[in-house]
């Protein structure tokens, strides 16, 4: 996801203007600030390119996430079904608010089932949060139906899908709230930063408090005058992070249509080969591009081949199925519960073993299933290059 591969003079002016004057804060200085206030700008145009009413950018995705969780309410005991196949933020969040992350299967869109979310349904969960992994979507309608069928929350964790859409619609726009990351290594990026954006004004409200230390940001100039009506914390962005981010934005159609037209040209090659099939994409008009996603027939093919596909020198495939990152199998922290300190959840009566939890269906997609990275600075010959090492490689 390489909005960094795209830094420019646009980046260094934003930047400039920031620095130029002084202030890094992005609240109050209106005097010295000479009208440049770029989180505030960023927010408005991320609710330009969501159709959401609101966004609050942030210091991370994970504050995103933080700040959504609370936001909406959810906290100490309650229990949040995410997918096992997620970066490790999704469930940090959750044990952070004291709530208790609880794994339901994903299906052939990488992401959670919506006909397995009742599976892990107990009297205590209080919310869903999807995750539109490697830049496409869940079968996120679906989600929102058994949400508001059951009365739960529905937080969208789309840290990955910025500039992904399902039937018109900005992921992130069907839940509550919606989560993107802005960190050194996604679609567009702030070097760090985060983001939430949501329609509802009371959750926007919160969300802006809770994210600065509770402040109503009602006292005009004098942060002093400020009321605290909730205890926050500092989830902040600073303007110059802001000022990178905002002229990575504007970039963010460029980027996608770059993907797109890349990713197109090598899956219409791999779609030849004999045993490739592709990630399940619902709305194939909506999908970011930022990976091609392929499962090859079964767990000893798809490890040889990526272990191939790396030797050939086609950089960026990743097998999450052994490696430590995105899929549960090897989430030792989280299997032994080893906080830097006690946890929250250590206190629950139910306190949940992590070390047990199975997911076969999700351990025979993710078994099999490679995900390459989509560049935008690639050339037609290194996109040529790549394609017939590819091919050499299926093929042997
Ligand atoms: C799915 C997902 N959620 C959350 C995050 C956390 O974002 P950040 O790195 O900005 O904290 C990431 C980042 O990789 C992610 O991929």
């Amino acid at each position: 996801m390489p909005g960094f591969e795209i830094f420019g003079d646009e980046e260094r002016k934003e930047v400039m203007d920031v620095l130029e004057t002084g202030v890094l804060f992005r609240y109050g200085f209106e005097g010295a600030r000479k009208g440049h206030w770029k989180a505030k700008e960023f927010e408005k145009k991320l609710c330009e390119i969501t159709g959401a009413g609101h966004a609050l950018l942030c210091s991370s995705g994970t504050a995103a996430l933080s700040i959504a969780l609370a936001s909406c309410g959810v906290g100490a005991g309650d229990e949040v079904i995410i997918p096992p196949f997620t970066f490790v933020a999704t469930f940090e969040a959750i044990i952070n608010a004291g709530a208790v992350p609880v794994f339901a299967e994903i299906d052939e869109t990488l992401c959670l089932d919506p006909d397995k979310l009742d599976a892990a349904l107990t009297d205590r969960t209080r919310a869903v949060v999807p995750v539109h992994m490697c830049g496409a979507m869940a079968k996120i309608d679906r989600i929102k139906e058994f949400c508001d069928a059951k009365g739960l929350v529905l937080i969208e964790d789309a840290c990955q899908a910025l500039g992904g859409s399902f039937k018109g619609r900005h992921l992130g726009t069907f839940g509550s709230m919606g989560c993107f990351s802005f960190d050194s290594v996604k679609t567009i990026t702030c070097g760090e930063g985060g983001g939430v954006i949501t329609d509802q004004k009371e959750l926007y409200q919160r969300a802006d408090q809770y994210a600065d230390h509770g402040h109503d940001h009602l006292g005009g100039s004098d942060r002093g005058a400020d009321d605290h009506p909730i205890l926050g914390t500092n989830f902040r962005i600073s303007e110059l992070n802001a000022a990178v981010g905002l002229a990575q934005l504007n970039k963010l159609d460029r980027i996608i249509k770059i993907q797109r037209k890349n990713k197109q040209t090598i899956k219409e090659e791999m779609a030849t080969l004999p045993g490739i099939t592709f990630r399940k994409i619902l709305d194939p008009a909506g999908d970011s591009a930022t990976f091609l996603s392929f499962f090859l027939e079964d767990e000893a093919r798809a490890r040889s081949v990526s272990k191939a596909l790396g030797a050939a020198g086609v950089d960026g495939c990743a097998y999450y199925f052994d490696n430590n990152w995105h899929y549960l199998r090897h989430w030792h922290h989280l299997k032994n519960l080893s906080g830097a300190a006690k946890l929250p959840l250590e206190l629950l009566d139910n306190k949940p073993d992590y070390s047990k939890v199975e997911v076969p269906l999700s351990d025979g997609i993710i078994g099999r299933n490679i995900s390459m990275q989509i560049k935008l600075g690639w050339t037609d010959q290194e996109i040529d290059q790549r394609i017939k090492a590819i091919k050499k490689v299926i093929q042997n």
